[in-house]
């Protein structure tokens, strides 16, 4: 290839890159605010986020330019309505994807690492969690943000895996296929509430970009050679998890990180009382990341004891 086609090629990828990775109008109409590193929009004092504003403004437009679409193929946007007559505003999930959170959860709760594998998920996941902890330190809606990223992929990759299983051997999979591609969709959740509030720097979304590439492909190889070693790493990574969000909670009660008003999306998603805070929505959230905890070491428990995870009914809706 000679200089000129190639430097033109390596600009056109520069370009696309750009758009498509990091850009910044995932969540459009946000307004970056401070130079920190994660830029928080909105305020305080019962104004709802700038972003859930925004996000009603880009839903008409949808709105708008959806009407627009032709319908050749008989299909129409579907007219949604909350119990109060409202229109619906999220494409991303429906009203009766929306759930209450069973928050009575034990978040002391520990697998003591009692054979070779467990001690290398545990030890994986302790050693992974320093360099987080150096980096985050206590900012933790950035944190958040960016953990969330990695946590939805292993319910999607298991998901994706044991549905090939399911179709290779012609078995049902005792319904974990569901249980796990809704833990990745539950885990997404928690990234769209946070993006309400928040929005990351370039370079946040370029470590996202690298660290995805990397998990997805450890996970997936993890997972092809032992389900078991797979589920508990995450069990671990889950219990790491309810650490961090209780960490949170210790410092939106001390009033080290400002409480402020839950975002729309997560008062549909969690059905939440309207006047809800974000120490609501991380009470929530923590309590989904326990069910996460449990149903992960319970998955590899399972086959600790020899049996295969069809065997035991999934706890679907379990989160
Ligand atoms: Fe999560
Ligand atoms: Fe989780």
């Amino acid at each position: 290839m000679n200089p000129v086609a190639a430097t033109k090629m390596s600009g056109l990828l520069l370009r696309q890159l750009s758009q498509r990775v990091l850009s910044t109008s995932a969540c459009r109409g946000l307004v970056a605010e401070t130079s920190a590193n994660l830029r928080h929009v909105g305020s305080v004092g019962g104004v709802r986020y700038k972003s859930t504003q925004a996000t009603d403004a880009a839903q008409e437009e949808k709105g708008e330019s959806s009407k627009a679409i032709s319908s050749y193929w008989g299909i129409a946007p579907p007219k949604i309505t909350k119990e109060d007559g409202s229109a619906w505003k999220w494409n991303c999930f429906r009203p009766w994807e929306a759930y209450t959170a069973d928050v009575s959860i034990d978040v002391e709760k520990h697998h003591k690492p009692n054979n070779m594998m467990d001690k290398f998920a545990y030890w994986t996941v302790q050693t992974l969690k320093i360099p987080v902890g150096l980096f985050f330190q206590r900012r933790h809606m950035c944190h958040a943000m960016l953990l969330e990223t990695v946590a939805a992929v292993p319910g999607m990759v298991g998901g994706m895996l044991l549905h090939c299983k399911s179709l290779r051997r012609f078995e049902h999979s005792g319904g974990w296929i569901k249980a796990l591609l809704e833990e990745a969709e539950n885990e997404r959740m928690h990234l769209m509430t946070f993006c309400e509030i928040a929005q990351p720097a370039w370079y946040e979304r370029a470590i996202v970009f690298a660290v995805q590439g990397a998990f997805f492909n450890a996970y997936f190889v993890a997972y092809v050679v032992s389900p078991k070693l797979a589920h508990r790493i995450v069990g671990y990574l889950e219990e790491e998890a309810v650490i961090s969000y209780t960490e949170f909670l210790k410092d939106l009660d001390n009033g080290s990180f400002e409480n402020r008003p839950a975002p729309a999306i997560a008062i549909d998603y969690w059905r939440l009382p309207p006047d809800s805070t974000l120490r609501d929505v991380i009470v929530v959230i923590r309590a989904d990341e326990a069910h996460h905890r449990d149903l992960n070491h319970y998955a590899s428990d399972i086959q600790c004891q020899g049996h295969e995870l069809k065997e035991a009914p999934a706890p679907i809706g379990y989160h």
